[in-house]
């Protein structure tokens, strides 16, 4: 029920009659009264006054399931959300969840994470109170080699919400990091699994730096947060329902061709590694060359030294700027 006072306080915009919010949840007064008191205690502020009703008049910097869940306007992505204080990883949890049969669209997300993941077997830091931990499941029905593709879809969403939210110029670093100014304010983790060569279920790993106040020496060149670079703190959740909401709509785009030719005009417009010399680092060796912007498969597009074109896969490629990270 929290939820939908929730929503009902937010789509208000104003005061709303006890009377009608009654009416609207079917509960009783004291069930209201009691809800708004758990709320305050959680941090709401929320303005009670006689033949007014109640407003709600802040929201505290939470990420609980009826403070994501309030917030969110699309159709089907964190149609079902899972929320921890503290959790191992929210990819293990969704793994967990999606083995059990969780729809296409539940998000899990956490305040913490005890054991976050990164790319490469790396660990991804994930102190409480300041970041966006967020896993979404999907069930997609296309081919497993296609998976990839979920996240520069991904990439693109968070791309857009940041700069929407911010104002900052987020950028993409080809294929799925969120830079900002150079430096990394976000990465992304998919997983999947496969059963006889149909996709069971892939989970989306995002994790946002977003009101981390410094970073340890070694990684400060190469990592931001929201924060940090606008001098300011940013709520976590109404960026979390934004991020959701334009990857619902880059989904949508996605689906309809089972590629990322409606995306990846948007795409390589803020791909940072566009007209840029990288290196590529592939299994089989590394080569330096001057990326062009990607194509339908979300293949990397780059130019060899010898002028001989090449498509580079999101797989286990890794790509660096040749003076630094971009
Ligand atoms: C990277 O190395 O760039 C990917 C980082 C992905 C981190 C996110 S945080 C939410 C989700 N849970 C994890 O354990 N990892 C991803």
């Amino acid at each position: 029920m929290k939820t939908e006072l929730l929503s009902l306080l937010r789509r208000a915009g104003g005061y709303v009659s006890g009377q009608q919010l009654c009416e609207q949840l079917h509960v009783s007064r004291t069930a209201v009264w009691k809800v708004m008191e758990q709320l305050k205690e959680e941090g709401y502020q929320i303005e009670a006054v006689r033949n007014k009703g109640y407003c709600l008049k802040g929201s505290p910097d939470i990420l609980s399931e009826a403070e994501i869940a309030s917030r969110i306007s699309g159709r089907w992505a964190g149609g079902e959300v899972c929320y921890f204080q503290e959790t191992d990883s929210t990819n293990t949890q969704a793994k967990a969840l999606a083995e059990k049969g969780a729809p296409h669209g539940t998000i899990v997300a956490a305040d913490c994470q005890l054991a976050g993941k990164g790319r490469r077997g790396r660990v991804w830091e994930s102190p409480s109170g300041r970041d966006i931990y967020v896993t979404l499941l999907l069930r997609p029905q296309i081919a497993p080699v296609k998976a990839p593709m979920l996240t520069l879809v991904m990439a693109m969403a968070v791309a857009e919400a940041v700069r929407e939210y911010t104002g900052l110029e987020a950028g993409i670093k080809w294929p799925n990091d969120i830079v900002v100014s150079g430096k990394k304010v976000c990465g992304i983790l998919t997983e999947m699994s496969v059963e006889a060569d149909y996709i069971s279920y892939v989970v989306i790993g995002t994790g946002i730096n977003v009101n981390q106040p410094s970073f340890p020496e070694e990684l400060a060149e190469r990592a931001s947060s929201l924060y940090l670079e606008t001098g300011r703190q940013w709520k976590r959740a109404p960026l979390l329902a934004l991020v959701l909401e334009k990857f619902e709509q880059y989904y949508a785009l996605f689906s309809a061709s089972e590629d990322l030719s409606g995306i990846q005009e948007a795409y390589n417009r803020i791909l940072v590694n566009a007209g840029r010399e990288v290196r590529i680092m592939e299994p089989e060796g590394e080569y330096t060359a001057f990326a062009r912007g990607i194509n339908e498969k979300g293949e990397l597009l780059v130019q060899k030294d010898g002028g001989q074109e090449e498509a580079v896969y999101a797989g286990e490629v890794s790509v660096r700027g040749i003076y630094g990270y971009v």
